[in-house]
């Protein structure tokens, strides 16, 4: 498993509901929570390892030893939001690269567990930010999508990078075939 970066055509999927979780599954979950810390994300989302599932990692601290912090959420849905805010993020498939973005200040999500369960959380700041942008993942937003005027215009020559080091690694055969954007 590897996480895929822009402007890899995964990221732009729309991920589908998950309807059984299996054993396949909960190893699927650990190796994303595995790369999230490896990575010092505070998120991970089906998309970015290529798993076209409804399935998010997170972790508001990024600290693997705050197990409280921890979350996997399987089909996760936002209720309620609230507020706005606008702060910087970045996207661990777009290494380097941070932007504001605005965003609600508080939500209420629903989420099932790995074990089945549903749950629910009342969040604002940070761990807010956090799901809306891995929710995001789920339908295939990216946070260059929501950035300001201003603020796609700072990042596109980080962007025009991106797209030609993808271009880069396609030729060189680095990409899955199945995968490669059909234009
Ligand atoms: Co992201």
């Amino acid at each position: 498993m590897k996480i895929v970066q822009y402007p890899h055509p995964a990221l732009r999927h729309k991920a589908s509901p998950v309807t059984t979780i299996d054993k396949q599954l909960s190893v699927q979950i650990g190796q994303m929570i595995e790369l999230m810390y490896e990575n010092s994300g505070l998120g991970l989302a089906g998309p970015q390892v290529a798993l076209p599932l409804q399935v998010i990692v997170m972790n508001f601290v990024g600290d693997a030893e705050q197990k409280d912090q921890e979350f996997v959420a399987i089909n996760p849905v936002i209720v309620e939001s609230r507020g706005t805010l606008e702060e910087r993020e970045g996207c661990l498939s777009f290494p380097g690269l941070y932007q504001k973005v605005r965003r609600a200040k508080t939500v209420r999500v629903q989420a099932y567990n790995l074990k089945g369960e549903l749950y629910e959380m009342n969040v604002s700041d940070l761990p807010a930010r956090v799901w809306q942008h891995e929710i995001d993942h789920l339908n295939g937003v990216l946070f260059i999508d929501k950035m300001s005027e201003l603020g796609r215009l700072a990042s596109r020559k980080a962007i025009e990078e991106f797209i030609a080091e993808y271009e880069q690694a396609r030729k060189k055969g680095e990409i899955p075939a199945d995968l490669e954007p059909k234009l």
